[in-house]
């Protein structure tokens, strides 16, 4: 039945070596997912929640050793370590591969294997790429039929000869005669999870995790590791960036693509609601952007996936409303609490638990008595994108939308001001290299209170080596005039005054800072040049409406430029870590930027 050769060999060939008991090709449709769900609930793996207030919607909890990303345990197996540079951890490809062959041999036994043909981006747009995972997880195959397109039509699409991205999952937990999962989240210990990525030959192996990104291996393997180093092959970019339209009250319309480190809000970015009268947000996409030049010299951007896997906490009808509205209905959740009439709860959602719960490790959770939270921090939804009310008309555009401006940012309580511009693309990057964010919890084993610097925003994300990256970003201008470009700006909601406490707002006051960047795009917005780039006169931002005083905003704008010279010996430092490999570009504006600060 299936027409690719190459596709069928290697699925014969991984169900050789993984002996599973049945063999199972997704179709992506409706009656498909739903009999996925018979089996997980009958299996105890999944919980039905309440249909009156979540219809069509699951819980699931995962392992206390499963609940994260692990970048610890992924790997950039590229022929020489060199090449995965210094930010990857690396493994030789072919030591690697022995090691999970050995893990791979018998892992199916008891299971199904299933293999998942699907599209990222629209399907069959020139910007999206194929890929066909392999898992013996029915929780995967549930998940990717909501954040990406599966199905048979992309096996149209990939014809007898197409090319495809082979991604290969196990949970790495064989079943015995007759024993099943009894309702216990499958997957191996930590020691035994490898996520690994050969980008040479553009092929991605997961082993022993079920959850999120480790298993899901449309998202941050293929969208981003492997897509970057494409990207790079290719002459286009796969980014760490939301994807937001901006309407004026006029209804002028431009996007904007933004990147940011893992839990800066950039969902809630993506879906806010502006507080400034007239002014409309709509969102393309919450978390990868793939961009190629279009013929008229801009970019144009697409969001390949088709949902949003979202952190739980903290998200509420204050925070981000629309999220809410997204995740009501056909929704899984996983590790987040469970309240007694079968509705979902976590710390942030903007109410006190209804009474007792059942938190996300499957205990009884009471308010009062118990310390740890009842969600998992990392507690997640899987929604789909055409769910969500400010979803964008031109969300699944095969020809992506053009793209007026970059925006990068972190969580900066000092030095950082709330927004300013770049002069001209290499200073861009130069800004988007050296972005950081404070580090607010001890788990990654970084001091708090230090500043973990993600270039943009692609440090666990990049396929290759961060210089080479960089480099990428600076050759890919000449590639077009310079006025075709996006312009690049740095914002930070998070700048605290002297008492820690927040100077702005954030949240849909967020339009404000939107608003000049629109006009910066459009060539009328107000700019001064300072020693960092451009900056918007106090009275160019809209406070319209807001409690904030003259002084708060002078803070927010005010070049700290003893902070500046801080942060200069950090960006030596940082850059010292690419050796030779950082183009010269970088070191060239790292000097002017030293010079300009000297000169006042
Ligand atoms: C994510 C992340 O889950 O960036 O999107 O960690
Ligand atoms: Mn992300």
């Amino acid at each position: 039945m299936v027409k690719h050769e190459k596709l069928q060999k290697w699925v014969d060939e991984v169900a050789m070596l993984t002996t599973p008991d049945a063999v199972y090709w997704c179709d992506g449709s409706k009656e498909e997912y739903d009999r996925l769900f018979k089996i997980m609930v009958k299996e105890g793996l999944a919980i039905p929640l309440n249909p009156q207030k979540l219809p069509n919607c699951y819980l699931f909890r995962s392992d206390p050793s499963d609940v994260a990303r692990v970048e610890n345990r992924t790997y950039i197996a590229s022929k020489t370590k060199d090449d995965a540079g210094p930010t990857n951890n690396w493994i030789d490809p072919n030591e690697l591969k022995d090691t999970m062959k050995a893990l791979y041999r018998g892992c199916m036994k008891g299971r199904t294997m299933y293999v998942i043909p699907f599209s990222m981006g629209p399907v069959g747009s020139p910007i999206s790429k194929i890929g066909i995972e392999i898992t013996d997880s029915p929780y995967v195959v549930a998940n990717m039929h909501i954040m990406t397109r599966v199905g048979n039509e992309v096996l149209e699409v990939l014809g007898e000869h197409g090319e495809f991205i082979p991604c290969l999952h196990s949970i790495g937990k064989p079943l015995a005669e007759g024993e099943s999962d009894n309702g216990k989240w499958p997957c191996a210990p930590l020691e035994k999870k490898y996520i690994s990525h050969f980008p040479e030959e553009r092929t991605i192996w997961s082993y022993g995790s079920g959850y999120g990104g480790n298993a899901l291996l449309g998202k941050k393997c293929l969208a981003l590791r492997i897509a970057s180093v494409m990207a790079r092959d290719e002459g286009w970019l796969a980014e760490h960036m939301l994807i937001l339209g901006i309407t004026n009250p006029e209804g002028k319309k431009k996007y904007i693509a933004g990147a940011f480190p893992s839990a800066c809000g950039k969902t809630n970015l993506a879906m806010l609601i502006p507080t400034i009268p007239g002014w409309k947000v709509e969102c393309v996409g919450d978390d990868i952007a793939w961009m190629k030049l279009g013929k008229d010299g801009r970019f144009y951007a697409i969001n390949p996936e088709a949902g949003f896997f979202g952190v739980a906490p903290g998200t509420s009808m204050q925070s981000n409303p629309n999220a809410m509205k997204t995740i009501n209905r056909n929704t899984i959740y996983t590790n987040v609490a469970l309240t007694k009439d079968g509705d979902v709860w976590w710390e942030g959602i903007g109410y006190d638990p209804p009474g007792a719960l059942i938190d996300w490790t499957g205990k009884e959770w009471d308010a009062g008595k118990s310390n740890a939270p009842a969600a998992h921090p990392n507690s997640r939804f899987t929604a789909p994108a055409q769910q969500c009310p400010s979803i964008d008309s031109d969300w699944e555009n095969p020809a992506g939308v053009p793209i007026s401006a970059f925006i990068f940012g972190g969580r900066r309580p000092h030095t950082i001001p709330l927004v300013y511009e770049a002069f001209d693309w290499n200073h861009g990057v130069f800004i988007a290299s050296t972005i950081g964010s404070e580090v607010t919890a001890a788990a990654l084993d970084l001091k708090v209170g230090t500043i973990r610097r993600d270039p943009m925003a692609m440090l666990p994300f990049c396929g290759y080596h961060m210089g080479d990256y960089f480099r990428h970003w600076i050759q890919i201008q000449y590639k077009t005039a310079p006025d075709k470009l996006p312009k690049i700006f740095c914002v930070n909601w998070f700048r605290q005054s002297a008492d820690n406490k927040w100077l702005w707002p954030g949240y849909g006051d967020n339009s404000r800072v939107l608003k000049w960047i629109f006009a910066r795009c459009d060539g009328t917005g107000e700019a001064v040049a300072t020693e960092i780039g451009y900056m918007p006169p106090e009275h160019a931002i809209d406070v319209q409406g807001i409690h904030i005083t003259r002084e708060t905003l002078n803070e927010l704008l005010r070049v700290d430029r003893e902070g500046w010279r801080e942060e200069l010996k950090l960006v030596k430092e940082h850059y010292a870590t690419f050796g030779e490999r950082l183009p010269k570009e970088l070191y060239d504006e790292l000097e002017k930027l030293e010079k300009r600060l000297s000169s006042k």
